[in-house]
């Protein structure tokens, strides 16, 4: 991938599962922009998107998604952030154990997170919500 990739940034609300096609639609657009990537990291990068939305919608209501294509250290990566204000995890060592769900999902969609992604930074806590930023060199 040329290390001079456009440098993009969308930001997109979540509010309800009509948002999940939005955001997906939206990584799309910004893959394109950058030109040919294989399909794998596409796969990797949509699977990213959709376990941080939907952990947003089911577990934090409502939020933010951030998605942006940058140079780093030479190369591009795509960084993808969710944000909400919402319940917060009590324990995410807990919720990183996969299997560990709140209420009766699979409890894997962290692990594929961490699994898929070159990067990974959570940050939550019972009274501010969730941050979680993912990145993928490509
Ligand atoms: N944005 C969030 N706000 C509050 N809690 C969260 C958030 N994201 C994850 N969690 C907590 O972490 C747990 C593990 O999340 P994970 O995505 O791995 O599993 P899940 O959402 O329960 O099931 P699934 O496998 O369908 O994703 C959740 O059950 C929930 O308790
Ligand atoms: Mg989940």
């Amino acid at each position: 991938m040329d290390s001079r990739c456009p440098a993009v940034k969308k930001e997109i609300l979540i509010r309800s599962k009509l948002d999940i096609p939005v955001v997906r639609k939206e990584l799309r657009k910004i893959l394109n922009l950058l030109g040919q990537i294989k399909d794998s990291k596409e796969v990797m990068l949509l699977t990213i998107l959709d376990e941080i939305s939907k952990n947003i919608l089911r577990h934090g209501k409502r939020g933010r998604v951030t998605i942006e294509a940058l140079n780093k250290e030479g190369k591009t990566v795509v960084k993808i952030i969710g944000e909400d204000v919402g319940k917060g995890i009590s324990d995410l060592d807990e919720a990183l154990l996969p299997g560990s769900s709140e209420d009766g999902g699979l409890g894997m969609g962290l692990n594929l997170i961490f699994k898929l992604a070159d990067q990974v930074r959570i940050a939550s806590n019972i009274t501010g919500g969730t941050y979680i930023e993912a990145i993928k060199w490509i």
